[in-house]
């Protein structure tokens, strides 16, 4: 099955969204502004020529009886509806809603754009191999390694450092902010990474819905939005039904490495891990800081307003 075919996961029926998530997980919540960016030449170049190569839409449409065309990718050829398998979304489904065509970064294919061309649906780790199933990651990054999830990779600085540092593991980066998808696909070419990927969308849906249990060596969320208005807290990444999630997709050992500079957030997320009866915390409460991790934009904007940084390590048990 083709990458398009994998898109088209915004299409399966209810039965395998049923079957993945139990119903009360369905709600969905978005832990993300929605933010318009300026994509700059570079950006869109990057997008245009290395997007069918890296990039890995994540569908929208993964709520029962609710089913969208593929409008998620940031690049310019997105939905192939000559593609083995593609089918007109049922308009008539109950739930079904029309695409969200003005989701940040979302732009119809412009296919006399100079340079567009169709999807390279051949391009070698573009596959999964079952409609509706997970995602094979062997196939993903042509190769059998342990995989690091990065949740929100912003402009993907971190992401490119630590893949390069770290060439025996492969970093599936997942981000909506499309000017830093298109950042990091051009520092992934830059640098010649080839243990690299990029997943746009909800990172929540790509856990939920695209990635198996047991397959994640490493979950990283850095600096996430502190949503820090009260009546925002439901929004937060790292919330009790989140985290069992991403602890349901750990190896056992496999390890949850959060950081923040939002003293209260760090808080609520000690409290959280902590409490999360199958991860357990080496240290006694926060971690040193690892020098693998690099220093991220948000980072830096913290240590400059003056605030302190947190590191939280768990492993799965
Ligand atoms: C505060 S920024 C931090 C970016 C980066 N980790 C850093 O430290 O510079 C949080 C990022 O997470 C992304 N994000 C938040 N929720 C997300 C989700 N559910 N799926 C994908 N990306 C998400 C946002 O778009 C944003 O770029």
């Amino acid at each position: 099955m083709t990458l398009s075919s994998c898109e088209q996961i915004a299409g399966v029926p209810s039965a395998r969204a049923a079957q993945v998530a139990p119903p009360e997980r369905l709600a969905r919540v978005r832990t993300f502004h929605p933010r318009r960016g300026r994509l700059s030449g570079r950006h869109l170049d990057a997008l245009d020529r290395l997007w069918p190569r890296f990039g890995l839409t994540i569908p929208t449409g993964n709520t029962p009886g609710r089913h969208t065309p593929n409008v998620g990718a940031p690049a310019r050829n997105t939905t192939d509806a000559s593609a083995p398998g593609w089918s007109a979304p049922d308009k008539d489904a109950p739930g079904w809603s029309a695409p969200d065509e003005g989701a940040p970064g979302w732009s119809a294919p412009d296919k006399d754009a100079p340079g567009w061309s169709a999807p390279d649906k051949d391009a070698p780790g573009w596959s999964v191999p079952d409609e509706g199933a997970p995602i094979d990651l062997v196939a993903l990054f042509g190769r059998r390694a342990p995989v690091v999830l990065e949740i929100g990779s912003g402009m993907g600085d971190a992401t490119a450092a630590m893949a390069a540092a770290d060439p025996g593991r492969d970093y599936l980066a997942v981000e909506v902010h499309t000017p830093g998808i298109a950042n990091l696909l051009a520092l992934t070419e830059r640098h010649g990474l080839t243990n690299v990927r990029i997943a746009r969308g909800d990172a929540l849906d790509l856990v939920r819905y695209l990635l198996p249990p047991d397959a994640l060596d490493a979950v990283h969320a850095f600096f996430p939005d502190p949503w820090p208005k009260p009546r925002h807290h439901k929004r937060r990444l790292i919330q009790p039904e989140h985290v069992a999630l991403l602890r349901s997709r750990l190896v056992p050992g496999g390890t949850l490495h959060c950081a923040t500079d939002w003293a209260e957030y760090a808080e609520s997320m000690l409290q959280t891990l902590t409490a999360d009866p199958g991860l357990v915390n080496p240290y006694a409460d926060y971690a040193l800081r690892p020098a693998h991790r690099p220093v991220t934009k948000f980072e830096r904007r913290g240590t400059a307003a003056g605030r302190r940084i947190f590191d939280l390590i768990f492993h799965r048990r």
